[in-house]
């Protein structure tokens, strides 16, 4: 079982987002089975709310269903995870903060195993749910590619 979490800032747009897709993407090539995944915010401003309502909706229009209620990452929650899968590099460093230092060889962006290693475009900012949805799409492609590529599945 790997066990994957994905981490924004608030966890009610990006790492829902990607935490959906993935759950899809890795259903539909039959591993179920084979992941855990969840998503988590580096803040607490915005716990106990559901995705928020236009990344819902892009979600919706790409197909993609299911819910999650945003919750805060912990150091212990970190520990547990086999990778952690964060939206951009500034909350790269929030998570470095929550795990004081620690567990930085899973600590990854989303992006990160694209041939483009990016942030994902904030959506909270550009309002464009479909850009932050598409760079989410393809770094989830890139990273289970990877997984199959290394023999971890
Ligand atoms: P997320 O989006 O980190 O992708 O869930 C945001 C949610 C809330 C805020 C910023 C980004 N905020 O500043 O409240």
């Amino acid at each position: 079982m790997i066990k994957v979490f994905f981490v924004c800032l608030g966890n009610i747009c990006r790492s829902p987002m990607a935490e959906l897709y993935f759950k899809k993407l890795t259903a539909e090539r039959g591993y179920s089975d084979e992941f855990y995944i969840d998503s988590f915010g580096t803040c607490d401003g915005e716990r106990g709310n559901p995705v928020y309502p236009p990344a819902k909706a892009e979600l919706s229009r790409r197909g993609v269903s299911g819910s999650h209620i945003a919750k805060p990452l912990t150091a212990s929650d970190a520990e547990s995870a086999d990778y952690i899968l964060v939206s951009d590099g500034g909350n790269i460093a929030r998570v470095l903060s929550i795990t004081g230092g620690r567990f930085k060889d899973k600590i990854h962006r989303i992006c990160d195993f694209t041939y483009d290693p990016r942030d994902v475009a904030d959506p909270w900012y550009t309002r464009d749910f479909s850009k932050a949805f598409d760079d989410i799409k393809d770094g989830c492609d890139a990273f289970l590619d990877k997984l199959e590529r290394d023999g971890e599945l």
